[in-house]
């Protein structure tokens, strides 16, 4: 889709100072952990699997480039906002080493994933070495010279997600084992493992940049709403999305039992929600998703997540408008929302 130029060429600027600053933090200090920092690199897609140099699929960097978009839509300068957008973003990738154990996911972002790699003990503690140096690369902020009461008032902000982002985590875990999981609690469960992340995003580079609270609470809930889009996104394109595309498994959630968002709908569904649990209550394989698939053509199961995902992009756009007025259709924030909501990986 083409998007405003702005925000390509905020990207283009933003993203090499974002990569220096994340390779500062993440770089190894003592040639006897090498191995430890190399599988980081690995992840981050600076190394090849033998530890070689090179440019590998990095991820989108969507909540770093959140982060400083926001910083600079409230008037503030986007460099001032880099410790804070490289936490994010190491965080975000602790998550996904350890989302990838919890789902036994052995591909993403096209390449094999730590744990398929080298162990699933090595992989959680290198998440656990990220987790925390993303609290190191936060803390940066006050060596630029942010005053202490603003830098912990963005390191509770930042607590606050974490603590989120494992509690939807645990429930998306926990509905694997459930038969029905209801509309709400599916939506309590993304608000924790991925929207609490996005909406941090934006109030974190918000307050970097000065915003008053009515301003950081409107970007905060711009952030929630689309990460509640992007996630419904993400469950459609683990069903419906190309692996040669997003560069992870297709049908893996189904296979699993994942409560997402179509599923749970065909699951309620009166005609096809008893033949779907039949057919998972009995070991599924891929050669079953063609099957699934035309259940839940059945159902109507994508065109209802498409419809509930288009309220969250409305609601967002909304509340971007509360924190930017009569500046926020030119602004790049509504063409990455826009963006976001139509990706196809
Ligand atoms: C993947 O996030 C996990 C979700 C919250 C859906 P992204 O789609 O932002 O992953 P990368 O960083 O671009 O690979
Ligand atoms: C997304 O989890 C949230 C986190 C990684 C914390 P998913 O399991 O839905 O995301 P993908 O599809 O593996 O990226
Ligand atoms: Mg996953
Ligand atoms: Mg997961």
């Amino acid at each position: 889709m083409a998007s405003r130029p702005s925000f390509r060429e905020f990207a283009e600027h933003w993203l090499p100072r974002l990569e220096t600053e994340i390779r500062e933090v993440l770089r190894c200090p003592d040639p006897m952990l090498a191995g430890h920092y190399r599988m980081m690199h690995y992840h981050m897609g600076w190394l090849d699997e033998q530890f070689r140099p090179g440019r590998f699929p990095t991820g989108k960097r969507i909540r770093p480039l959140l982060c400083l978009l926001a910083c600079q839509e409230v008037g503030g300068r986007p460099e001032d906002a880099l410790p804070a957008a490289a936490a994010l973003e190491i965080f975000h990738n602790f998550s996904l080493i350890h989302d990838d154990i919890e789902d036994q996911d052995t591909t993403r972002r096209h390449r094999p994933t730590l744990w398929a790699l080298w162990g699933t003990a090595q992989a959680i503690n290198v998440g656990d070495g990220m987790f925390a140096l993303a609290y190191a690369a936060l803390l940066r902020l006050g060596q630029q010279g942010l005053e202490p009461p603003r830098l912990l008032s963005i390191v509770e902000r930042f607590t606050r997600t974490a603590v989120m982002l494992a509690e939807g985590q645990h429930l998306d875990l926990g509905f694997e084992r459930r038969d029905r999981v209801t509309v709400e609690e599916y939506l309590r469960m993304i608000a924790g493992k991925t929207a609490s992340l996005l909406a941090a995003s934006l109030a974190m580079g918000a307050a970097v940049g000065g915003a008053d609270p009515e301003a950081q609470e409107a970007l905060s809930r711009f952030g929630h709403n689309l990460g509640m889009a992007f996630q419904i996104r993400d469950d459609i394109l683990g069903i419906w999305g190309d692996p040669a595309v997003t560069g992870k498994p297709a049908g893996s959630d189904v296979l699993r039992r994942k409560k997402s968002l179509p599923l749970l709908y065909a699951l309620a569904h009166p005609e096809v929600g008893p033949v779907l649990q039949s057919r998972w209550t009995q070991a599924l394989g891929p050669e079953e998703m063609p099957e699934i698939l035309a259940l839940l053509d059945q159902a109507g199961a994508r065109a209802y997540a498409e419809d509930v995902l288009q309220g969250f992009h409305r609601e967002g756009i909304q509340a971007l408008e509360e924190a930017l007025g009569f500046r926020a259709p030119a602004s790049p924030l509504m063409a990455l929302a826009d963006e976001l909501v139509e990706r196809v990986a």
